[in-house]
């Protein structure tokens, strides 16, 4: 169990503070500082799992006995509220402050989703109007007193993630999240990157889908190759948080809207995640954090 407020010292963020205003302390940075860690997930590619990994996170930290918050900031496909099987709530607001949906008591999850009932339709946004929802999201919904905020992230190293990284200026990091193919090296090489040009730490590389684990006998195969992630991270001198296999469970639980280390916390794949999270916790009390920041 990490300790509450054990505060990660982080150097100035002159790239990240160039585009806005930095001295005095905003609505934003205000109605989140109770927020001890805040994690924002991406990748530089679509499909690799970061909804999933995001979602698994925050409930394994749930589990743990965290305040959670789960903030999905893919405003074209947004993905969180199905995998939470949480479809039909919605955000309530009262003119000042936005209430999050409440998962569980400990879990508050605030999405586009939950705005865009009609999900069959594109939503159409230019990037003003996407920074503004973001902003919104950050300085408007009650988050309260919570131990992380998970943020997720569409594919790419767009406005989103960018966002992202310059209104929270106490960011604690990104977790990038990769497939275990050699390809995967050129984009996570993108991704840490990205970060390293905005000053934001990289907490590590997870490979997603590194193998299959048989749903009759939990036998691993690898269907594509092994390694990419563990590789890139090496390259890149970052933290290697995993691999998680391909587990067909996992894309049931998915479109169930059963998130799989709910179900299944004690299986192969439970247990993975619930190592993960406890090399980024460790990684987050450590000095580690300040160490893997910037410099290429
Ligand atoms: N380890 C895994 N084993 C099996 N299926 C997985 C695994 N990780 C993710 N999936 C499945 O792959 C699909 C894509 O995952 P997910 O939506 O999390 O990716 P994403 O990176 O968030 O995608 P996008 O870029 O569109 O936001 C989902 O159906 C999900 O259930
Ligand atoms: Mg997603
Ligand atoms: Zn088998």
């Amino acid at each position: 169990m990490p300790q509450r407020r054990k505060k990660v010292t982080k150097q100035g963020s002159s790239t990240r503070e160039d585009v806005m205003e930095p001295k005095e302390k905003t609505n934003l940075s205000e109605n989140i500082q109770n927020i001890h860690h805040k994690i924002l997930v991406m990748s530089n590619k679509g499909g690799v799992g970061k909804s999933t990994i995001a979602v698994n996170l925050a409930l394994g930290l749930l589990h743990k006995g965290m305040g959670v918050g789960l903030l999905d900031v893919d405003v074209h496909g947004p993905s969180i509220p199905k995998m939470l099987g949480i479809e039909q709530m919605a955000l309530v607001g009262d003119g000042k402050k936005i209430q999050p949906a409440l998962y569980a008591f400990n879990l508050k999850v605030v999405s586009m989703g939950f705005l865009l009932k009609d999900n069959q339709s594109p939503v159409i946004w230019r990037g003003p109007l996407k920074m503004g929802a973001i902003k919104q999201f950050l300085e408007e919904v009650e988050w309260g007193e919570l131990d992380f905020l998970i943020i997720d992230s569409p594919p790419g190293t767009g406005d989103e993630p960018l966002s992202i990284a310059q209104l929270i200026k106490d960011i604690d990091g990104v977790i990038i999240v990769t497939t275990p193919q050699e390809v995967a090296l050129l984009d996570s090489r993108k991704a840490v990157n990205f970060a390293r040009k905005l000053n934001v730490p990289v907490l590590g590389i997870v490979e997603n889908m590194s193998g299959f684990t048989c749903p009759h006998c939990g036998k691993r195969t690898d269907l594509f190759k092994t390694g990419g992630g563990e590789k890139a991270a090496k390259e890149m001198k970052v933290p290697f948080l995993g691999k998680v296999p391909f587990d067909p469970q996992i894309v049931l639980s998915g479109d169930e809207g059963k998130p799989f280390i709910w179900e299944q916390k004690d299986s192969e794949v439970g247990k993975i995640f619930n190592q993960m999270i406890d090399q980024i916790v460790k990684i987050l009390n450590s000095k580690e954090v300040s160490k893997v920041k910037g410099g290429d």
